[in-house]
């Protein structure tokens, strides 16, 4: 398994994967644009955690997350340079939100369900494996989600096999039943699974749940 995690991205989700990745003994850069931040991530992680700029943390990571405003990610993936993504697996936490206030708490998406936002960054990195993660829990509940006995279930999707099985030890690691959902377009599904994560929140102040699918197989 990879060791060395990339997270591109510093706000509330790069910061608890840093996090949470070092606790499982993963050797994590953070990245970001603005030099000025350097301090900032330090003091919400630890004051040795890597940090750099987007193209930096690409060429140190043997696997990538991508942590960015859904509307900058197009930008954060050519920032980070595509021939640093080539043949690499990249974890897309991005949700395509809209800069406008909710309506009755459900969010806005300057996507439609024609084409997610991953397809998109395949697009700008063709030869990148992305593979959708995260997207669809709070970042209280990336990294060792507790509810009771229940595992919860981290819906994923990308084009490269080899890329979902690094992708789902991970997850299993750090306390998560993986459910594939098949190729880059099931993204145009689980993104919107972030506007039902919401919605609670939004209009009841209530944050702390996760997604579990029942099978009957
Ligand atoms: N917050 C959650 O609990 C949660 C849960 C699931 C999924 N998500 C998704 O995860 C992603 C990250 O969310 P977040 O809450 O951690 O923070 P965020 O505020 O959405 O994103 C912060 C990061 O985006 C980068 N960024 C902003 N505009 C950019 C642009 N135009 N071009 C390139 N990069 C840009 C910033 O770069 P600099 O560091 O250079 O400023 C910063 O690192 C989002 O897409 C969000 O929808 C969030």
């Amino acid at each position: 398994m990879e060791k060395k995690i990339g997270i591109i991205g510093s706000g509330q989700v790069g910061i608890a994967l840093a996090n949470g990745l070092t606790r499982h003994g993963y050797d994590i850069m953070v990245g970001t644009n603005d030099p000025e931040k350097y301090m900032d991530i330090q003091s919400k992680t630890h004051s040795a955690m890597r940090i750099g700029s987007f193209e930096e943390t690409a060429k140190f990571s043997d696997l990538l997350i991508l942590a960015v405003k859904g509307a900058g990610a197009e930008e954060a993936v050519r920032r980070a340079g595509i021939d640093n993504l080539k043949n690499k697996t990249i974890l897309d936490t991005t949700n395509p939100i809209e800069e406008i206030a909710p309506t009755n708490g459900v969010l806005h998406y300057f996507t439609s369900l024609e084409e997610s936002l991953m397809e998109r960054l395949q697009k700008v990195a063709p030869e990148a494996n992305f593979v959708k993660c995260f997207s669809c829990v709070g970042n209280a509940f990336m990294v060792d989600p507790k509810f009771g006995d229940i595992k919860p279930s981290m819906f994923i999707c990308g084009n490269d096999d080899d890329a979902k099985t690094r992708t789902r030890h991970l997850l299993d690691e750090i306390g998560w039943e993986t459910e594939d959902m098949g190729k880059v377009e099931a993204a145009r599904a689980i993104e919107p699974l972030c506007i039902l994560w919401c919605i609670p929140g939004m209009i009841r102040g209530q944050w702390m749940h996760a997604f579990k699918l029942l099978k009957l197989y």
